[in-house]
């Protein structure tokens, strides 16, 4: 059994950050927020706490995660080589969600690094993960808190969902603020190379730190293993229309239901009305979809969806990793 804990996401009950904190010291698994998602964590110093979660996740062994301080200084227990950019973006966005690959140090479980000489740190911005890890006095390898595949959990009902009896405790604090996962800089390499693109924009980066690259080529995407899997599939297909038109939409969102139950995440209104057929409609924008998309696509899931059609947004900014998102989640993509 899981046990499920709320707390109160800006002033969690010291008493309950102590039972989580206690489970973590004794090698357990527990659930919490994050500003981005909800992570599953354990004590990032014990490879066999560490290998729990790739067993709760079904996690393939070679994609490693990343671990969570509670400040600068718990960086140098876990990482050599603090470049100075690294500084800077320290400095700059912590606590926040930017993940910097380092070199690593032994003192963390080998687990988490699957292999690479690198470890992935960032330092969360949600009061509750951060009195965790204080209060655990660790430093917390968590993953995003879903089964391998599957899109990331927002909210602790998302959590239980996938990870019901496979963990020991869930810290319910409500629904993450962002919704999508942080950015993933690689500050090994010169010049430094986005591995996964999140919050924090390419162009903010830059006007901090100079050139940073976007990772893309076979070489790059194995120095981040995570990407090379599927990622954040629901069960139903999802067809992407990058950029519809009302008509198109419906056009598609007709043709589907000839083979079964539709449905729709879009920001345009559609005009069908099916008993099959149930559309989510958020505002568009990239912190409205980044926001909203996973809770959708699992609502849709629920609700017996064959295919999920999603209307795209703008790239600019934001919008870039939005899309990179959903992109990855679809089965077909209609520019
Ligand atoms: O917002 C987030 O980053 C959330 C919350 C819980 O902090 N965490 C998260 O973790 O999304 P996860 O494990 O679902 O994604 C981590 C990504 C994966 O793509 C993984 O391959 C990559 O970071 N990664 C972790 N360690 C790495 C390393 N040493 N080198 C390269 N990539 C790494
Ligand atoms: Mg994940």
């Amino acid at each position: 059994m899981t046990q499920v804990i709320r707390v109160d996401p800006d002033h969690p009950q010291p008493a309950d950050i102590e039972t989580a904190a206690s489970i973590i010291r004794d090698g357990g698994l527990v659930a919490f927020p994050t500003e981005t998602v909800y992570g599953l964590g354990a004590d990032a110093t014990s490879q066999s706490a560490v290998l729990k979660i790739f067993e709760a996740k079904r996690r393939p062994a070679d994609n490693p995660v990343i671990v969570h301080v509670s400040g600068r200084e718990m960086v140098d227990f876990i990482a050599s080589d603090i470049t100075d950019k690294a500084e800077r973006l320290v400095q700059r966005f912590w606590p926040g969600p930017l993940t910097l690959v380092l070199t690593r140090k032994p003192e963390i479980a080998p687990g988490v690094s699957a292999g690479l000489a690198t470890v992935a740190v960032r330092m969360p911005e949600s009061e509750v993960a951060l009195a965790l890890i204080r209060r655990s006095g660790r430093p917390i390898a968590a993953p995003s808190a879903n089964v391998s595949g599957r899109p990331s959990p927002t909210t602790a009902a998302h959590v239980l969902a996938d990870l019901d009896g496979r963990i020991d405790l869930i810290l319910d604090g409500g629904t993450t603020d962002i919704g999508i996962e942080s950015t993933v800089l690689d500050l090994t390499v010169d010049p430094p190379s986005i591995l996964r693109p999140g919050w924090i924009t390419t162009e903010t980066l830059t006007s901090v730190i100079g050139a940073v690259e976007l990772a893309a080529s076979e070489e790059e995407l194995r120095h981040s293993p995570g990407t090379r899997h599927g990622h954040y599939r629901p069960r139903a297909r999802l067809v992407l229309i990058e950029r519809g038109s009302t008509q198109r939409l419906d056009a598609l969102c007709e043709e589907e239901l000839k083979k079964g139950a539709v449905g729709f995440i879009g920001h345009t209104l559609t005009k069908i009305d099916h008993p099959s057929f149930n559309a989510i409609i958020l505002e568009e924008s990239a912190a409205a979809y980044a926001h909203s998309i996973y809770s959708a696509i699992r609502e849709l899931d629920e609700r017996g969806a064959k295919v999920i059609v999603v209307e795209g947004i703008s790239k600019s900014g934001e919008g870039a990793a939005v899309m990179d998102r959903i992109r990855r989640a679809a089965s077909r993509i209609l520019s």
